[in-house]
């Protein structure tokens, strides 16, 4: 039997394998709840329609770690927190200013989370305190990496402001205006957390096994990095200005039947659990046709929405939250290959949330896999082989 070919395997007698573990519940979980069919999705009790309404970054990330939201004196106490440590390490910044201009962002990003480990000041096994120095770090990495890479100085962070207000006066050396820091707060919290996603199992994997919230977090950031997940907004960006590349008169729609016709994936399409318009997308689509209209965009926006239309009709396949995200992203200014970044700095509270939770009722994860190769051969010798 040729390996690997599951096809003339008999599997009534095998365990039947559940490839990517589709389907598979493995965990209880209070940090959220998705339903694939509404397009519905809730953050330990509230929908995330009201968290966009009404809710900060900073009291999403209070309610996922604690199950509830915060009081005033308990997000104030929070805020001064992150506050407190958003200043990096001067380690980290040398490791920063000594990367390739032409890194990868999320690759700096994982490597400054990882070392964060060994130049926090925190006990490697303070969990809530090196959770609160990763959430208020993480901004600051990428706008240093990015200002570093533009020759520009980096800018310490403010003795005061929003994780949301700090990134994007980090990132750009000036204060930015109310409109763009509640943009930047609202995608924060439409990407803080997400159930069982790729980065999130990896991040419960390495809880399971009693090691440090760090490793998490830098595992977290290398499953979020590929273009099947978070690295999908950055893709997106990509793709439209390949299309814009092309001339203003190119057909949206001829360019997806192509594309499909070609069995091409398109980025920010598609989802493993919602089966209609992710929840999150609604939000980013207003956003997008916002910003994309203040901005100048407006070609970009409506090419989106074509495509959006087309998918549905061909593949009747919805966008997912890197969709929208994208051009909300560039709306503002912000470079394309720093999108997935900006996804990890709002799910880090995600991670750390279902870090501590696995950590609270723990039990090692390790599944099964099917074997399917030959048993027990015989020794070659290398001159016979
Ligand atoms: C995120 O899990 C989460 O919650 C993730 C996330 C979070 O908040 O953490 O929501 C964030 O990662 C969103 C997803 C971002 N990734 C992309 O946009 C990449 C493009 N999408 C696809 O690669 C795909 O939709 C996945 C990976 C997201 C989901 O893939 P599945 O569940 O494994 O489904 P599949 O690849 O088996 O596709 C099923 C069918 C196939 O057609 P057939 O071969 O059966 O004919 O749908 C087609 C696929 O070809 N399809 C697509 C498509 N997505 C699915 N065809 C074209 N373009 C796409 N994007």
């Amino acid at each position: 039997m040729a390996p690997h070919d599951l096809s003339s395997f008999d599997l009534t007698d095998k365990p039947h394998i559940n490839l990517g573990l589709d389907g598979i519940v493995a965990f209880s979980t209070k940090k959220s709840f998705i339903d694939g069919q509404k397009g519905e999705l809730i953050y330990a009790g509230y929908n995330i329609d009201t968290l966009a309404e009404h809710a900060t970054f900073e009291e999403v990330c209070f309610l996922l770690w604690n199950d509830r939201l915060p009081t005033q004196a308990e997000l104030e106490s929070l805020q001064q927190a992150l506050l407190a440590e958003r200043t990096l390490p001067k380690a980290v910044i040398e490791f920063i200013q000594s990367c390739d201009k032409d890194a990868e962002p999320m690759g700096v990003l994982r490597s400054a989370v990882s070392m964060l480990s060994e130049h926090d000041g925190h006990d490697i096994a303070d969990t809530q305190a090196a959770t609160i120095s990763m959430t208020a770090k993480m901004p600051a990495m990428i706008a240093a990496f990015d200002r570093v890479r533009r020759g520009l100085e980096i800018i310490s962070p403010l003795s005061n402001g929003s994780t949301a207000e700090n990134f994007l006066y980090m990132l750009n050396g000036e204060a930015p205006g109310e409109a763009a820091i509640k943009t930047m707060d609202l995608c924060l919290i439409l990407h803080a957390e997400h159930g069982m996603n790729a980065s999130t199992f990896v991040a419960r994997s390495i809880a399971s096994t009693m090691s440090d919230i760090y490793s998490a977090v830098t595992g977290a950031i290398g499953s979020l990095k590929g273009p099947l997940h978070g690295g999908a907004n950055t893709a997106v960006m990509n793709m439209l200005l390949e299309m814009q590349a092309k001339g203003e008169g190119l057909d949206p729609v001829e360019e997806v039947k192509g594309k499909l016709a070609r069995k091409e994936k398109i980025m920010g399409f598609g989802h493993r659990v919602y089966k209609t318009l992710d929840p999150r997308a609604v939000h980013l689509q207003k956003m997008s046709k916002q910003l994309s209209e203040e901005t100048g965009h407006m070609k970009l926006y409506e090419w989106s929405v074509a495509m959006l239309e087309t998918m549905k009709s061909e593949k009747n396949i919805d966008a997912n939250v890197d969709f929208f995200s994208a051009t909300v992203y560039y709306s503002i200014g912000i470079q394309p290959d720093l999108y997935t970044c900006i996804f990890a700095m709002s799910r880090v509270s995600g991670w750390t949330a279902h870090f501590m939770e696995q950590s609270d009722n723990n039990r090692l994860i390790r599944p099964r896999a099917l074997y399917i190769a030959d048993k027990n051969l015989d020794w070659t010798p290398i001159e016979q082989r």
